[in-house]
């Protein structure tokens, strides 16, 4: 068996499905995109999406013609409410793309069956959910489609990667179709990623975080190495060249391997999870709701500081790898976001939680976690 062919199965085992309804990309963007197309979703078609995601989200949806519609999320879930999306819906609408967001999610069976109902089909963007649980049911599996993240910082990494999964059996003829269109990786960006997953692994110590971080970021967006984001990407809605591109061999021997550990890291998360947040509750701070804890597992635990350019700072002098993510409604970008057609005065909630979030890492011993946070505790709302 090929190393994708048998990457594809063991994924489809962890989650007790086909193998043939998992199929793998350069990154999670790519799946979104296929998937979409797959639906046949063209040009004044609408997308249903959260106004608090990242900006490939609607630049998938832009690049196919069609039009994103943006929905407020809830402020203590991160994710739109069923009752929010139906609101945004219309004749025209296609899609909903159902975020989880850090490892949570809402209301997902409400809003598949409204959609059911409707004849729209659903999308659950789970890039932060893989191997996390929503009411005994693993993420990805309620929606038409999913699809996953393996990139940096993700439950499990393949320097960059992604995955989709087709839950309904009708869309798999046209993915297949699409998947023989793929632009095969490089022998150079093989390369690239083979040393930065090795340099991740044996140099990423906690006293050169923030160089490599910083480095790594500006090279990306220089297009030195292969990143996250090009500098395309984040400044408008024109689709990048090499955009439809395949997973390679280098990442699916990464996830082959980081799989086999993937149960241990996620029990792990939930317990620093479980930890911090009795901590915050403990304080009276934010917290997301306590149901939340038994059936998720968290990528990050979100919380809201007032001033978070001064807590970063805390954070680097403490040697907390704390994360910015969604520094934007569309994040990173802090420019306008009319390009994507995002008017910000509509989506207060993602304005203001965009303002305020930083997300506490659970792979780090949770009493250094504990003890940065008290130090801090008057900056955390
Ligand atoms: C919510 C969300 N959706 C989609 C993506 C895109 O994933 P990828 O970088 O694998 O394309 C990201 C990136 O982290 C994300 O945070």
């Amino acid at each position: 068996m090929n190393v994708e062919l048998t990457y594809q199965a063991r994924i489809a085992e962890y989650l007790h499905i086909d193998t043939e309804q998992v199929s793998l990309y350069w990154k999670g963007r790519v799946a979104l995109y296929t998937v979409l197309k797959a639906m046949g979703v063209g040009s004044g078609d609408e997308v249903v999406l959260p106004a608090f995601t990242c900006v490939v989200v609607p630049n998938a949806i832009l690049y196919l013609g069609a039009i994103p519609i943006y929905v407020d999320i809830n402020p203590t879930v991160l994710c739109c409410s069923a009752e929010q999306i139906e609101q945004a819906l219309t004749p025209k609408t296609k899609v909903i793309l159902i975020q989880n967001m850090l490892g949570l999610s809402f209301e997902v069976e409400e809003i598949v069956s409204m959609a059911k109902a409707k004849g729209i089909y659903t999308i659950e963007d789970c890039t932060h959910g893989f191997g996390g649980k929503h009411q005994g049911v693993f993420n990805g599996l309620r929606c038409d489609a999913s699809f996953f993240s393996s990139q940096w910082n993700k439950p499990f990494s393949t320097g960059i990667g992604g995955m989709l999964l087709i839950n309904n059996r009708d869309l798999l003829q046209s993915v297949n179709l699409l998947k023989s269109h793929l632009i095969k990786p490089s022998a150079k960006d093989q390369f690239i990623l083979f040393i930065l997953i090795w340099a991740r692994t044996y140099l990423l110590k906690g006293f050169t975080y923030w160089t490599f971080i910083r480095m790594y970021r500006w090279l990306s967006k220089k297009g030195v190495v292969v990143g996250s984001s090009s500098a395309s990407e984040l400044e408008g809605i024109h689709m990048p060249k090499d955009y439809f591109k395949g997973m390679s061999t280098v990442q699916c021997r990464a996830g082959i391997k980081a799989l086999s550990t993937l149960d241990h890291v996620i029990s792990q998360r939930k317990i620093s999870g479980v930890s911090v947040h009795d901590w915050l509750a403990n304080q009276s701070k934010t917290t997301v709701p306590a149901e939340h804890l038994a059936h998720h597992a968290f990528l990050k635990y979100p919380i809201l500081v007032k001033d978070r350019a001064l807590f970063l700072q805390h954070a680097e002098k403490e040697k907390i790898p704390l994360g910015d993510w969604f520094i934007s409604p569309l994040h990173p970008v802090l420019d306008s976001l009319e390009p994507w057609g995002l008017e910000v005065s509509n989506f207060p909630n993602a304005v203001y939680v965009s303002k305020h979030i930083v997300n506490l890492p659970l792979d780090i011993p949770v009493h250094r976690l504990i003890n940065f946070l008290e130090l801090y505790k008057n900056e955390i709302i």
